[in-house]
């Protein structure tokens, strides 16, 4: 930090390959609660309001970089990169970074990984007044862990003081007992660090330059050096492999639903409840089993999700309730009713009171307070009117097999079942339509419109055509069975 508080630098290593995930993605854009890892240490970072923020790149270095631009749009600040071309080691990585800074840069530098994600700003403060308090050159942010295999241990001497860091692989059986290991994130004095990184040597299994290394230089230099012990070792624990992003996802997720059920919101069963970072929830809102909320998501007050809903981008309004539904970029107002078994698809405008029912798909669609749509339909492209209701197994119909077409049902409306609304089509206020009817033209305001085939009864035709089947004598008995003023076919008497 400046003498007036502020801190100078912060960076981020995200160059590596990261070869334990096994993947074709760089391991630092790996999702975890809807953002990638390397925007969760981003953040962390860009809390402290850095005058400089540098992302180290360099493994799939276009999809990191393309991602940094949207992540610094979403801050509003500048997020710039260094590009280290050969991964020789996070030491190496950091000198990189320095590289794009004013050569006469001074102050505190942060250092941290973009493979952290539940590090989090006020732990990285935490770090830095410590740091500050004590006067030294370096601080390591370590942790004592239960298994410490793979990460780097902090070495202290007979007194305690810190005097370096050894990797797993690099350490002796000795060492390797240590349980207090090096998170990767360091606070230095940019002068020590820079005159540090020029000293160090790939004297290692791995022939890299290690960052850890800094440590132990800047201590036999004669400098104060430390460690700023975390309490929380789930804060400092790194994304190597899968096992480990699916072990950090579930705790980040225990961590988000604890947040929100404090705030007020229930959550019948945490156990099958799955929230991105970037959600928001009212109080009273409650969760029932199998839900996912995805980024972008905010539900009001009171609203029920689920059970089995999926939603991303979604707008909940207040009373709401959705039912075992998929939803994607809808908007769905208050005391709305969604599901059992609905389709949101994007554009879907659901208005007050209104309904989407059980297995019903909608997507560009805006629907009036009140509308309804119940029960097997398909609205795309399409705008209903307040109060109207839309018959069962009802299709707009807007796609000609070239363009999408949009189609309108005014407002207190009452259409059959089974219609086909041939897009683009406009049913007038408070107009019906006969069920069965493929509508293809305008139907005014009040008006009724029928378009189907009209019935034709064929008496007799089951005897004469298929004599002898079930069918035959079942008719013949219920002929039989009839008043003698009455005769199949009568409109009194129906199948
Ligand atoms: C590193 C530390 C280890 C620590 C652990 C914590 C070193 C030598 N080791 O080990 O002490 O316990 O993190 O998680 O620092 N990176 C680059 N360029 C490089 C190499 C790495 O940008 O040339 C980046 C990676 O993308 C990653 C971070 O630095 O974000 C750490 O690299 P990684 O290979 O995961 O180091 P670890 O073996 O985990
Ligand atoms: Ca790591």
């Amino acid at each position: 930090m400046l003498p007036d508080g502020s801190l100078t630098t912060a960076i981020v290593l995200a160059a590596g390959e990261g070869t334990r995930m096994r993947s074709a993605i760089p391991k630092v854009l790996h999702p975890l609660a809807g953002r990638p890892l390397l925007e969760h240490s981003v953040r962390a970072a860009a809390g402290l309001v850095p005058e400089h923020l540098v992302v180290v790149i360099g493994h799939g270095r276009d999809a990191v970089a393309a991602h940094l631009q949207s992540v610094a749009a979403a801050l509003g600040r500048e997020v710039r990169t260094a590009v280290q071309a050969e991964q020789r080691g996070t030491g190496h990585a950091v000198g990189t970074a320095l590289d794009v800074l004013p050569a006469g840069l001074s102050g505190t530098v942060l250092v941290s990984y973009g493979d952290v994600p539940l590090l989090d700003t006020a732990t990285l403060a935490g770090l830095l007044a410590e740091h500050h308090l004590a006067g030294r050159a370096v601080t390591v942010l370590s942790a004592e862990v239960g298994d410490p295999t793979g990460y780097g241990r902090v070495l202290r001497d007979g007194s305690g003081a810190v005097t370096g860091i050894v990797e797993h692989r690099d350490a002796t059986t000795t060492q390797r007992a240590i349980c207090e290991i090096n998170s990767g994130v360091f606070a230095f004095d940019a002068e020590v660090l820079r005159d540090a990184l020029g000293q160090l040597a790939p004297a290692n299994s791995q022939g890299e330059l290690y960052l850890t290394d800094v440590l132990g230089l800047v201590r036999a230099g004669g400098r104060a050096v430390g460690a700023h012990r975390c309490a929380d070792p789930w804060l400092v624990a790194g994304v190597n492999d899968r096992v480990q992003l699916a072990a950090l996802g579930a705790e980040y997720n225990r961590r988000l639903l604890e947040h929100w059920m404090r705030t007020g919101v229930t959550v019948v069963d945490p156990a099958t409840v799955w929230l991105d970072a970037d959600i928001a929830l009212a109080p009273d809102v409650v969760l029932r089993p199998g839900v996912q909320l995805h980024a972008g998501t905010v539900v009001g007050a009171g609203a029920t999700i689920g059970p089995d809903s999926t939603l991303s981008a979604c707008t909940i309004g207040a009373g709401a309730t959705v039912v075992r539904t998929h939803a994607i970029g809808a908007v769905v107002a208050e005391g709305a009713q969604i599901g059992p078994f609905a389709y949101l698809r994007p554009g879907s405008r659901i208005g007050e009171r209104a309904k989407v029912g059980t297995f019903v798909e909608t997507k560009n669609a805006e629907l009036g307070a009140g509308a309804k749509v119940p029960h097997l339909s398909y609205v795309g492209d399409a705008t209903i009117g307040e109060g109207s209701n839309i018959g069962a197994a009802t299709v707009f119909v807007n796609y000609d097999g070239v363009a999408k077409h949009h189609s309108t049902v005014g407002a207190h409306a009452r259409t059959g079942a089974d219609n086909m609304f041939v897009a683009p089509v406009t049913i007038g206020d408070g107009a019906y339509t006969a069920a069965g009817s493929v509508i293809t033209e305008d139907v005014p305001p009040g008006a009724l419109a029928v378009a189907r085939g009209r019935q034709r009864n064929v008496e007799g035709w089951v005897s004469r055509q298929r004599p002898g089947t079930p069918a035959a004598d079942a008719a013949k008995l219920a002929k039989h069975a009839l008043p003698p003023d009455r005769t199949y076919g009568d409109q009194t008497r129906q199948e």
